[in-house]
């Protein structure tokens, strides 16, 4: 199990706050990660892979502070260089993220956040332009606990004039790990992980080495791949802690869940019981594992109930599963699945990373083969994917278009 993409992105930008040479460990291969990689150097650092799972980033001939529409279009989490890039320049202009597949997504919980700490932040030609000779630590109340924002003002804050004051800030273990990897800087931060963070403000930050978190949406997924084939796996290195509310919804449709020191083990015996879920922020349910549940819902013996609270419009996978001889009905943000013995095998489309994992998922239980069409998806965040499958006796393989 590799280290989680949506740490490894923030880290990634958080060393543009120093001149000094970053060195990151349990980096995955996933294309989302190359992205950052990119622009990144873009800007003008040297971003090297030293060793499988590493990389060394030395941000000190920065000279750039635009990251540029064809980079932030493929990947929204580019919108998390606007706070490093702020503090390091005084100025940064991020291309304006815009929407995607998943919903519209906004960024003005981003913009309320680094306002607050002095910031004058105004939309143009399609880009985001944030000017603040000087930060100002100051008093902040998200009105949502939204990721991104949460990253964005901690790596503008941990350069400002003074205290920063976060409140109803994510509570996301990324969190915590970005907030470890900037006190290794030098930076001081305290409460990551609870809703309120604390950060002071210092004068200059230097280099850190750190190791990623375990990614605790791809351990999820695997657990899910075990218990949707009626099997037995075990995730090394997951962190049972990250995943607190799917291992429960887990037991509740009848899997036996081991959570070692190191690792989660799941056995499951028969079809699945039916489930409630509605995803929440940290530590409720992750929207990043919702439709892989939904999956596993297709089989259970009964009907599930899948609320989608977090984005408007996560349910493209819905009208695949349905072409798999899934029985789904939608409401809004709920989806009611009434579940089936069977799958049977048909060719679908993936339409964004998670969407196109429980397609794979599903697969694996269908009856006949199944295609999944524009695969490129899941590899924005899910390394050796086959592979790992094939370990656990799954026939999967990927064909060239
Ligand atoms: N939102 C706003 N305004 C904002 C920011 C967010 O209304 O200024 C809304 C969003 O539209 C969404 C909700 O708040 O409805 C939560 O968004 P959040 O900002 O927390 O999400 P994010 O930071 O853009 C990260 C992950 C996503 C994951 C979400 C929620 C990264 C790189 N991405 O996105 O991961 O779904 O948190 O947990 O960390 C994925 O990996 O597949 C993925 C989409």
């Amino acid at each position: 199990m590799g280290g989680a993409k949506n740490s490894a992105l923030p880290l990634m930008f958080a060393c543009l706050l120093t001149d000094e040479v970053c060195r990151l460990s349990n980096v995955p291969e996933v294309a989302d990660i190359e992205t950052a990689a990119r622009l990144l150097e873009g800007l003008g650092a040297r971003v090297e892979r030293p060793a499988a799972g590493e990389m060394e980033i030395d941000c000190s001939a920065v000279d750039q502070w635009v990251a540029p529409y064809d980079l932030v279009r493929k990947m929204r989490a580019s919108f998390v260089a606007l706070g490093p890039l702020l503090a390091r320049f005084g100025r940064a202009r991020v291309s304006w993220p815009g929407g995607c597949a998943i919903g519209s997504r906004p960024v003005d919980v981003h913009i309320a956040g680094l306002s607050r700490l002095g910031a004058a932040i105004e939309q143009e030609h399609g880009y985001v332009e944030a000017q603040a000779p000087k930060l100002v630590g100051g008093h902040i109340i998200l009105e949502l606990p939204s990721v991104g924002a949460t990253e964005n003002v901690m790596m503008a804050a941990v350069a400002a004039e003074g205290v920063t004051r976060l409140e109803n800030a994510a509570r996301e273990p990324e969190i915590i790990d970005l907030a470890d990897a900037l006190v290794k800087m030098g930076a001081v931060v305290r409460g990551a992980g609870s809703s309120v963070i604390e950060i002071e403000g210092v004068a200059k930050l230097g280099a850190m080495e750190h190791a990623v978190a375990t990614d605790r949406i791809v351990a999820g997924t695997y657990l899910v791949a075990g218990a949707i084939s009626g099997g037995e796996v075990e995730v090394s290195a997951a962190r049972a802690e990250h995943l607190q509310s799917p291992l429960e919804v887990l037991e509740a449709a009848g899997a036996v869940v081991e959570r070692k020191t190191d690792s989660v083990s799941l056995r499951m015996d028969g079809r699945p019981r039916p489930f409630e879920v509605a995803t929440a922020a940290y530590p409720g349910f992750p929207t990043d594992l919702q439709a892989q549940f939904m999956a596993l819902a297709c089989l259970a013996d009964g009907e599930s109930r899948i609320d989608e609270t977090i984005f408007e419009n996560r349910f493209m996978h819905v009208q695949e599963l349905a072409r798999m001889g899934a029985d789904i009905g939608l409401a809004g943000n709920r989806a009611l699945v009434k579940g089936r013995e069977r799958l049977s095998g048909a060719p679908v489309m993936a339409t964004d990373l998670r969407a196109s994992v429980s397609l794979v998922l599903a697969g694996l239980a269908a009856e006949g083969e199944t295609e999944v069409l524009r695969v490129y998806h899941l590899d924005r965040g899910y390394e050796s994917l086959e592979s790992n499958l094939r370990r656990l006796g799954a026939d999967i393989r990927r064909e060239k278009a």
